[in-house]
């Protein structure tokens, strides 16, 4: 791989930062100081160090997102601000969501470039819960924890109908509740929360599997995942859920 390749991954840095930082005598190649930013290196052999720290190159990066509201969950468009455009910093890692949340929807959202960890974490197959924080225009009853629990026929986003696996809704307060599913189709909560006649008032993701929304985040911050919270999500997945 290519020096500038490998320190912009390494550093979290772009390619022309990258290149400074070589020009600038700042990396060392098995204690070499190497100034070319096309030099070729070996991942596997060689030991390339930034002023004096060794560096790991990072294939894949976790990214954990406090989505909020008025972003939309894409990676690019033309008319709203999406969820990539709040993490320049790792732009060259051709981030993706990993699952998506509505416009209107805030909380935890996951971002990677590592396809295959994705794939499991959104598989229908996996069952991995998803629980969100919900506040309505009129309020829940008993009779409707019920039918959650039962599951309700919707119409996914492509006008296929299909019966909801069973949810929990928990009633916090007059109109406010948590509400675990886990499945990620098409505006599902507010199709849910409509069966049973509440409006969605407020929306927001509180956890995926075991990983919660960090309570430091603030709406719009992200920071990458522990290497622990990497590696729960990922057992807590191929466990089966
Ligand atoms: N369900 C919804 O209706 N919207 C979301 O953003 C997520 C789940």
């Amino acid at each position: 791989m290519r020096l500038d390749k490998y320190i912009a991954f390494g550093l979290g840095k772009t390619r022309s930062e990258a290149r400074g930082i070589i020009r600038d005598g700042l990396i060392t190649i098995n204690n070499e100081v190497v100034r070319k930013h096309n030099w070729i290196v070996d991942e596997d052999q060689d030991e390339i160090k930034y002023d004096n720290e060794l560096l790991t190159y990072k294939r894949f990066i976790y990214v954990m997102l406090y989505k909020p509201a008025g972003y939309l969950s894409a990676t690019k468009d033309e008319n709203y601000p999406t969820v990539v455009d709040l993490i320049k910093e790792y732009a060259h890692y051709d981030l993706f969501m990993v699952g998506r949340l509505d416009i209107d929807t805030e909380g935890l959202m996951i971002m990677t470039n590592d396809g295959k960890f994705a794939h499991r974490i959104t598989s229908p197959k996996r069952n991995v819960p998803k629980k969100y924080f919900v506040r309505v225009n009129q309020g829940f009853t008993s009779q409707d924890v019920k039918a959650f629990l039962e599951g309700f026929s919707l119409y996914d986003g492509h006008k296929n109908l299909y019966q909801t696996k069973p949810a929990q809704l928990e009633i916090l307060n007059n109109n406010e509740a948590y509400i675990t599913i886990s499945e990620g189709k098409y505006h599902q909560i507010k199709k849910m929360c409509l069966k049973v006649g509440q409006e969605v008032q407020y929306l927001k993701r509180l956890s995926i599997g075991p990983i919660a929304l960090d309570p430091k985040l603030k709406p719009g911050e992200y920071r990458l995942l522990t290497e622990t919270e990497q590696r729960l999500l990922e057992n807590y997945c191929l466990k089966g859920c």
